[in-house]
């Protein structure tokens, strides 16, 4: 794998779920692999699971790693090519990526949505940029539009707890105070369709996502109707794609209630975190039996370290 910034990066979503788990039942078993290897880690946003889970990843590895918050550790960057930069950028995105090459064998880097320009968002300029100037493979630790590590540690927890091949897995809309990127819900309606599940996406009229991710999937603005059946129930909120980055309801009746799920197949529930409770997803939900938030929250170090060891291999 040369780099991996969204599914179809990886040749089979089963094959990489099964390396996974293998890494997971023996994840010291490949330290000759990553010793004298580095990773760098460069976030332009805040992060905890995807950081610490990387970290944890090139460690189980023999990897080390190196960790730069850019936004506030590193120099005010410039997106723009041929910029004349007399104003408040002071270094080249070129000349960043360039340089932090020279000191990894391997670059993550988050870098999430202005929300503003759709356009620029969705053609994902800071990621191509810094892939382009790069000279060592890039994975995503979340960029504008996709979230490929979270989606495939969900996965590898559908995969530990499904009860036959093809689950119903329900993507639900939930309500937030802010407006949050699409990227989390792009990625896994992307990654839930590539395993061949029967995906369900639920909504209030005007979030609809975009169809480059959607296309195959059943959405329904009922969600009462859409749970129905479920095997898994996947909890997110987005800002509109259509009406671009905006909050159109903060409609509280979408949130997720344990009331809400007996017609479903005694559904397990997932959210990626972090969580606004009792406002994206009620206490009652989160700490039931049922959910899988920590299983997801664990196998992100395994789904990182699949990526590193791919990478670090080639292949
Ligand atoms: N789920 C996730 O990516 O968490 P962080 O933003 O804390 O990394």
């Amino acid at each position: 794998m040369e780099k991996f910034t969204q599914v179809s990066d990886i040749s089979s979503v089963p094959a990489m779920v099964r390396k996974a788990l293998e890494l997971k039942a023996n994840p010291h078993a490949h330290t000759v692999l990553g010793a004298n290897k580095t990773v760098g880690l460069i976030f332009m946003n805040p992060s905890l699971r995807t950081r610490l889970s990387s970290q944890k990843a090139a460690m189980n590895l023999g990897m080390n790693a190196m960790v730069m918050n850019i936004d506030k550790e590193g120099w005010a960057l410039e997106l723009r090519d041929g910029a004349v930069m007399n104003g408040t950028t002071v270094e080249h995105i070129k000349d960043a990526a360039g340089a932090m090459g020279l000191y990894c064998d391997v670059i993550g880097i988050r870098c999430f949505p202005g929300l503003i320009s759709r356009e620029d968002d969705y053609r994902e300029h800071v990621l191509s940029q810094f892939i382009k100037y790069c000279p060592v493979p890039v994975m995503s630790l979340e960029s504008a539009t996709r979230h490929p590590l979270q989606s495939f540690a969900d996965m590898i927890t559908i995969e530990e707890h499904k009860l036959h091949t093809t689950p119903r897995v329900v993507l639900t809309w939930a309500p937030h105070v802010k407006a949050l990127p699409q990227a989390v819900s792009n990625s896994f309606a992307e990654w839930a369709l590539a395993s061949k599940y029967d995906v369900v996406i639920t909504h209030p009229e005007g979030y609809e996502l975009s169809e480059e991710f959607t296309h195959g999937a059943t959405i329904d603005h009922n969600q009462e109707r859409a749970l129905d059946g479920a095997d898994f129930v996947y909890v997110k909120n987005w800002s509109s794609y259509k009406d671009y980055g905006k909050i159109l309801t903060q409609d509280d009746s979408w949130l997720l209630t344990n009331d809400k799920l007996k017609n479903t197949a005694n559904a397990k529930i997932m959210h990626c975190l972090p969580v606004r409770r009792n406002v994206e997803l009620s206490d009652e939900v989160l700490d039931s039996p049922n959910s899988l938030i920590m299983q997801q929250a664990e196998n992100r170090i395994y789904a990182a370290q699949a990526v590193l060891k791919e990478l670090l291999e080639g292949v």
